[in-house]
């Protein structure tokens, strides 16, 4: 099978939007990724993204940024600045992981933190699952891991959650309680729809477990790599780190610039299922294997000035975003950008889009870092992930306090 690689910005940006080309990355990790959102197709990809795109409509986070999530980040990460030191990769799950729970629709009956860190080491096996095309371990034994894995995540959490759901429904069937009354999540939407969309138990487990990967890895990882890059800013130009620290909009614009360069899928690969002709000329066969290099087309030199500098100030074109394709695009665009990537603040907002202004979880999540004060730990570095090959830290110990 022949198999073509996409590195310029542009040729990934027209290939996202090509119907013809369809998910080929998580052919490995079918033992959680099949049948989710992720690898659907046409029809079927449409349907089951209108019914989960309710939940993400423009303004929820909004909202959501409003009432509660500083108060959630704030909250995590207080322990661990009182403990005086901490590992980013631990405070990221922890934050994220109610708050990707909550989107899946995946009850903590105690809220406990040892509910959240169980729903942690579910996920990071899933993420694990979901990435198996990148382990250099045994993929055999990575497969059994996962699956017991969703096997114990399904009697602990989900089928409780499911149980909850089905009641409440049955009420509004009833007319004991409105539609206002219902959790708004994944798993609802997904039960409510369920004959429609054809969604068996199986695919719901793996669809709420995917859910919890997907929002939980890649924010976790945007946040260690986001306080790495900061720090090492700081250490080469105080002065404006210094004042990213007291401007949220330009310490947003640091985080975008992380997700350029460290995006959290360094590549989408795509199958051609129909010859393509991309506008820059590109032929791509039909049957090829389409990779996406993201991280490669995030340094394209004819969009990105000195691609490879870490440059929060710099200018782009009108037409792309910061992160570049850090989020994807066409079909499978990322459904929580705006939930970790806020949206993007004007240079010059007016009062009012000032007043509007959508952070993100990564720059809330590195706003309150570096607010405690925290720095590197000068005694043990940070370490990268011994069971990937991707661009991924394992760990990343800081202290808070004067360095
Ligand atoms: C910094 C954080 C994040 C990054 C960098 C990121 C990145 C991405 C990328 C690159 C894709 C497309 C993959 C492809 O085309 O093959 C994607 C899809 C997706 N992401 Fe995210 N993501 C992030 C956070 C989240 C969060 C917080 C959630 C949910 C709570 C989420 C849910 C999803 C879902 C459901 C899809 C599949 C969409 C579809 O196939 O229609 N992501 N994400």
């Amino acid at each position: 099978m022949q198999t073509i690689t996409l590195d310029g910005y542009a040729e990934v940006r027209d290939a996202y939007r090509q119907h013809d080309l369809e998910q080929a990355l998580y052919d490995a990790g079918g033992v959680v990724m099949a049948d989710c959102l992720l690898v659907l197709h046409g029809g079927e990809h449409r349907r089951r993204r209108r019914v989960e795109n309710r939940l993400f409509r423009r303004g929820t986070f909004r909202y959501w940024e409003r009432t509660f999530l500083h108060d959630v980040v704030r909250d995590t990460l207080a322990p661990f600045h009182a403990a005086g030191r901490a590992d980013l990769l631990e405070i990221g799950y922890r934050t994220i992981m109610n708050l990707t729970a909550m989107v899946a629709g995946v009850d903590q009956p105690t809220g406990s933190v040892e509910e959240t860190d169980a729903l942690y080491r579910f996920a990071k096996k899933f993420s694990e699952g979901a990435t198996l095309v990148h382990t250099t371990r045994d993929p055999e034994v990575v497969r059994a891991e996962v699956q017991d894995a969703l096997d114990d995540f399904d009697r602990i959490f989900l089928q409780p959650s499911v149980a909850r759901r089905r009641a409440l429904l049955a009420r509004l069937d009833a007319g004991e309680i409105t539609e206002d009354d219902l959790p708004r999540d994944v798993l609802t939407a997904l039960l409510r729809n369920r004959d429609e969309l054809g969604v068996d138990d199986d695919v719901l487990r793996r669809e709420c477990a995917f859910y919890l990967q997907a929002g939980s890895h890649s924010t976790a990882d945007a946040f260690s790599h986001a306080a790495d890059d900061f720090f090492t800013w700081a250490r080469s130009d105080p002065a404006a780190a210094e004042k990213a620290r007291h401007d949220r909009a330009l310490l947003q614009r640091c985080v975008y610039e992380t997700l350029r360069l460290h995006p959290a899928s360094p590549v989408a690969q795509r199958r051609a299922l129909a010859p393509i002709t991309l506008r820059g000329g590109t032929e791509i066969p039909e049957g090829s294997f389409v990779v996406l290099d993201i991280a490669g087309a995030n340094r394209d030199g004819r969009i990105f000035d000195r691609p490879e500098v870490y440059d929060p100030f710099r200018e782009v074109p009108a037409d792309v975003p910061r992160w570049g394709h850090a989020f994807g695009g066409g079909m499978h665009a990322c459904i929580g950008t705006e939930l970790a990537g806020g949206v993007p603040t004007p240079d010059r907002p007016s009062p009012e889009q000032a007043h509007e202004q959508v952070l993100g979880t990564v720059t809330l999540m590195l706003d309150a870092l570096l607010a405690a004060g925290a720095h590197p730990d000068p005694d043990a570095p940070p370490q990268r992930d011994p069971d990937s090959a991707r661009d991924h830290f394992a760990s990343y110990p800081v202290l808070f306090g004067a360095p």
